[in-house]
């Protein structure tokens, strides 16, 4: 695997690579087995895999945490390697975005204003701007993005038809702990006590699932009872419960097979968990 840090080298790489297919894995890095799944199943689909790991401050907030977001190159090295990933591109901030940097890829309202684009304004600006730069750094024919952030592959699918970006997008669904937690480099934040209240998102969507399976249908009715069901946790707070349809985010009031049930949850006043899935 070779490591490469400056963007004009990395598209150097995926030049010579004509004719050989590539896929993009784009990452923040501090892996688990979710990023991990996505290296491998690029694999399965292209010739070379290249992951990108660059944390990428535009998309966090002046309150969030770029900072203390967890860091850990030398594990992530070895872990994209025995993935069997060929190049790793790990940019500096500054050659990502020098001082003179002025555009923004911003994806309409309807898909970012919403969600997880509430509560995090600009954030998916952030991301759609440096997923565009990625694109055009590493020319992949492929990307893969996990369902875990669904709404980010809703704003990605629609930006990359949008601008005509060509990379086809490829999503993997969510990895779980055992129990039932969505795979995160933010638990790594979570107490030990904590654990349990994390577990109320997958939980939710477990009892979700058997409501729906009983008939229920009106996602007022499944929401009312959610928010409770999460806040019967120990410091949980809700951000969002939201039925939406699979493509256009939009809300629905009747529950079916197109919809996900999309979750925001604050624990302990700080960690801020996400997860979703269908219902029916
Ligand atoms: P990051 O949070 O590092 O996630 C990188 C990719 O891994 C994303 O596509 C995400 O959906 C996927 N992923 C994370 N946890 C997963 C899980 N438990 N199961 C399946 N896939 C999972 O998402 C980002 O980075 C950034 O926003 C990025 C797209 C790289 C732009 O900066």
């Amino acid at each position: 695997m070779i490591i490469i840090r400056h963007p004009t080298e990395m598209t150097a790489w995926a030049k010579e690579q004509a004719g050989r297919g590539i896929a993009l894995v784009p990452t923040m890095g501090f892996f688990h087995e979710g990023h991990l799944s996505l290296m491998r199943r690029a694999g399965q689909l292209a010739d070379q895999v290249a992951v990108s790991l660059f944390v990428n401050p535009t998309q966090f907030g002046p309150q969030e945490d770029l900072a203390a977001y967890p860091r850990n190159f030398e594990s992530d090295q070895a872990m994209a390697e025995a993935a069997g990933v060929a190049v790793l591109f790990a940019p500096d901030a500054a050659d990502m975005y020098p001082a003179v940097f002025s555009t923004t890829v911003t994806v309409g309202k309807e898909l970012t204003g919403k969600l997880c684009g509430a509560s995090r304004p600009g954030h998916f600006a952030g991301v759609a701007t440096v997923v565009c730069k990625l694109f055009s750094i590493v020319r992949p024919d492929l990307a893969v993005f996990g369902e875990k952030d669904w709404q980010q592959l809703a704003v990605i699918r629609r930006m990359t038809v949008d601008l005509n970006l060509g990379v086809e997008i490829v999503s993997h669904p969510i990895v779980r702990e055992a129990d039932g937690l969505a795979m995160s480099s933010r638990n790594t934040y979570l107490a030990p006590q904590q654990r349990e209240a994390a577990l109320s998102l997958s939980r939710a969507l477990a009892l979700a699932r058997t409501l729906a399976a009983k008939g229920e249908r009106s996602a007022e009715r499944l929401t009312a009872a959610l928010r409770d069901f999460i806040h019967s946790f120990q410091e949980t707070a809700v951000d969002y419960i939201s039925f939406v349809h699979q493509d256009s985010l939009q809300h629905v009031t009747e529950i079916d097979e197109t919809t996900i049930l999309a979750l925001a949850v604050k624990i302990g006043g700080k960690v801020r968990l996400i997860d979703n899935g269908r219902v029916m």
